[in-house]
């Protein structure tokens, strides 16, 4: 690794991405050695390809407490092999973990972001160890920095890591991009460090998001508790703060600059569309697709993959299933809904809560509608390898996403690709993030509404195929036209060189009356 990151840092501009995690974790086998295993969620997901395609360093937390630097170290090697791009381990304690990771980040700012902040513990020790951990990360940045380098900053984990740059003396270029989405004024303000936070994130160059909701709240936070003038409209716009402002020195106590400009904008997050549309493609994903299909006898597959989380509104979904098959009996022995569960945050205990309650859901519905050679779910709770998920997208009839409150969902946009027959339908939450820019395409449902998400499956279940594909034809050139690798180049493009380019706007989605 020390040798690939020496090779690196000959060239000029070379991106570093910064997040909690490295896309891969590692685990100790049986026999002692280290091997890395993909970590999930769709920051990972999205990053790779972007990595994989123009080379750089990613800077993150291997996963475990267990090794030391040397003992990851081969592991991290043979992925750099693999790639184009290294990795530099940030370790963590036990402590550190508890409260930076599962405390303030998922305890704290996860909930909060999500609307759920009656879900917050806020412990004033996890915002100690955050502000402790994201210097920690900070400090690996220094480490590898080179005068020209550009350091992209990824999500919640470490929104405070531009100030520790600064306090550490280092000029670079900064951009940060939050996958989770930010939430209204009014729930922010309950956070006891919102001051410190906002202007943690105003230490950046240029900070994104998801979606223009997202985008209007941060701006409306700034605007509440910085009282800062903001140029311009689009989905970029710029915050301009000169030291004649009287926020200057809250803000920027210790620049010599006299000026700075920030850009703020609306990045939707998109996947690798051509690699997952091409496994989709090939002759071994499709004989895996008709296995699929088979195993199920002729009836229409619903799918879920949730990572286990509570703003996924897993219970909602499984009441939503068991409401339409109460209500139109001719789905019963017609249908299944086949969800995976992928296992997330097992330490925290909301996640252990509703891992049971899951399965409690499950045996019930199963219990009230099973048949002689028909149980209604397939429930799983397990990670899946890629070629086994992209069959299972290319099969399934229906996908089905009840996010609460989503940055994006990739799972939705995934399914889309991988639809290469285009006879699949999606039911979206109008909730996440993937509404603005799937809602001519998707059946757009409000994930609290049970009823209205059971008639969204029995609607998606009649649906007639020329209907079926004229969606699903709009889904696929939406999520092929705005890939990962035009919402990475746009971002960079607009935050490294500031030159106008054209950045999508994407309305958000608004329900209308019936
Ligand atoms: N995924 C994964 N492991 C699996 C199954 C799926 O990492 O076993 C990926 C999936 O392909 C998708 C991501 O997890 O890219 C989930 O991203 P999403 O934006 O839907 O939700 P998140 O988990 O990031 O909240
Ligand atoms: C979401 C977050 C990511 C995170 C992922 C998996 O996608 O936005 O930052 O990596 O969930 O969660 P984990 O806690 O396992 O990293």
């Amino acid at each position: 690794m020390l040798r690939k990151l020496d090779r690196d840092s000959k060239r000029q501009n070379r991106l570093i991405v910064v997040s909690n995690r490295l896309p891969m974790s590692l685990t100790q086998e049986a026999d002692e050695h280290w091997t890395a295993k993909p970590s999930s969620g769709g920051l990972v997901s999205a990053m790779m390809p972007v990595l994989r395609r123009q080379g750089g360093v990613w800077i993150g937390w291997p996963g475990t407490v267990d090794a030391s630097r040397e003992q990851v170290a081969p592991a991290l090697e043979q992925a750099a092999r693999e790639t184009r791009c290294s990795f530099e381990p940030v370790m963590l304690t036990q402590e550190e973990v508890e409260g930076f990771y599962h405390g303030f980040s998922n305890e704290v700012i996860w909930p909060l972001f999500h609307d759920l902040f009656t879900n917050c513990n806020f412990d004033p020790s996890y915002w100690h160890c955050y502000e402790r951990v994201n210097h920690k990360f900070a400090e690996a940045v220094a480490n590898v920095y080179r005068p020209g380098d550009f350091i992209w900053v990824h999500d919640y984990h470490l929104m405070d890591i531009a100030d520790a740059l600064k306090r550490m003396g280092l000029q670079a270029k900064t951009g940060f991009f939050l996958h989770t989405p930010f939430p209204p004024l009014e729930i922010f303000l309950k956070l006891p460090w919102r001051f410190e936070i906002l202007r943690s994130l105003l230490q950046f160059d240029s900070i994104g998001f998801q979606t223009l909701r997202d985008r209007r709240n941060f701006l409306q936070c700034v605007r509440a508790l910085f009282k800062l003038h903001i140029d311009g409209a689009g989905s970029v716009v710029q915050l301009h703060v000169t030291n004649q402002d009287p926020e200057w020195s809250t803000l920027f106590d210790n620049e010599t600059a006299v000026e700075r400009d920030i850009c703020v904008g609306s990045f939707p997050i998109g996947i690798d569309y051509q690699t997952l549309a091409e496994l989709a493609e090939q002759e071994p994903t499709a004989a895996k697709a008709a296995r699929l299909k088979d195993d199920l006898s002729g009836r229409q597959m619903i799918l879920g993959v949730d990572r286990l989380d509570y703003t996924k509104g897993l219970p909602n979904k499984l009441q939503a299933f068991r409401n339409a098959l109460e209500r139109y009996p001719e789905l019963r022995g017609r249908i299944n809904l086949v969800q995976h569960v992928i296992p997330s945050r097992s330490d925290i205990p909301e996640y252990r809560q509703l891992k049971f309650e899951l399965e409690h859901l499950v045996g019930e519905i199963n219990g009230q509608f099973t048949e002689s050679g028909w149980v209604p779910i397939h429930y799983m709770y397990h990670s899946l390898p890629f070629e086994d998920l992209v069959a299972y997208y290319r099969a399934a009839d229906m996908a089905l996403i009840t996010s609460l409150k989503d940055g994006m969902n990739l799972v939705a946009k995934e399914y889309c690709a991988a639809q290469v027959d285009e006879t699949g339908a999606l039911i979206l939450s109008e909730f996440a993030g993937a509404a603005a820019q799937l809602q001519k395409g998707a059946l757009l449902v409000n994930p609290h509404d049970i009823e209205q998400v059971a008639d969204g499956i029995y609607s998606a279940f009649k649906m007639p195929q020329l209907e079926r594909r004229n969606r699903m034809r709009a889904l696929r050139r939406t999520v092929r036209t705005q890939d990962v690798y035009r919402w990475a180049d746009t971002f960079l493009t607009v935050t490294t060189n500031r030159d106008p380019v054209h950045v999508p706007y994407t309305e958000d989605y608004l329900p209308r009356a019936q």
